[in-house]
């Protein structure tokens, strides 16, 4: 159970479309298990599968994040959908495992609705608020190549651009 190298940002991975998962086979499993531990060990609320340069799309949300408790298992989600969101929204600071130390302000709905496949090949709806909604839409963004750099404006851009670089420069990546 390998813990994967998270893609970090401008990596142009991060904007490649993602596909269907058409059915759950042992290595959808072993990558979501991946997933998992790769989460864990980041200390993520979050992970889509093309922040480790897959392209299924498959998210997994932290288990604390979306029920409170300290023991839930993470959340998996495969080939998500967005069923509903609030009117009302709420403006938060959010990070993004593909950002290291990049904090942004995002305004978000209160509450989402996702539906979506689990390990066991149901169906699922997953209904939440507050970070649990901020977390799933966050992972959903993923699927489609939103990213935290586009939720903000030109200069605030520029400064998460030169972070980056500067993260870059001192954490050079032999595998890219
Ligand atoms: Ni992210």
């Amino acid at each position: 159970m390998p813990i994967l190298d998270i893609v970090k940002y401008p990596d142009p991975r991060l904007r490649e479309p993602t596909v269907e998962v058409p059915e759950l086979t042992d290595e959808v499993r072993s990558l979501v298990q991946d997933l998992k531990d790769t989460m864990f060990a980041a200390d993520g609320a979050g992970i889509a599968a093309i922040q480790v340069g897959r392209f299924e799309r498959i998210f997994l949300i932290d288990g604390r994040v979306a029920t409170g408790s300290e023991e839930a298992d993470a959340m998996v989600f495969i080939n998500p959908e967005v069923v509903e969101t609030s009117a009302a929204t709420v403006r938060s600071e959010e990070g993004c495992l593909s950002f290291p130390g990049v904090f942004v302000e995002v305004q978000r709905p209160r509450r989402a609705k996702l539906r979506a496949m689990d390990l066991e090949g149901n169906m699922f709806e997953a209904e939440g608020e507050g970070l649990f909604a901020r977390a799933m839409m966050h992972e959903f963004d993923h699927l489609t190549g939103q990213l935290l750099v586009d939720m903000v404006g030109m200069v605030k851009k520029e400064v998460i651009r030169r972070r980056m670089k500067k993260w870059h420069e001192s954490n050079p990546d032999p595998t890219v």
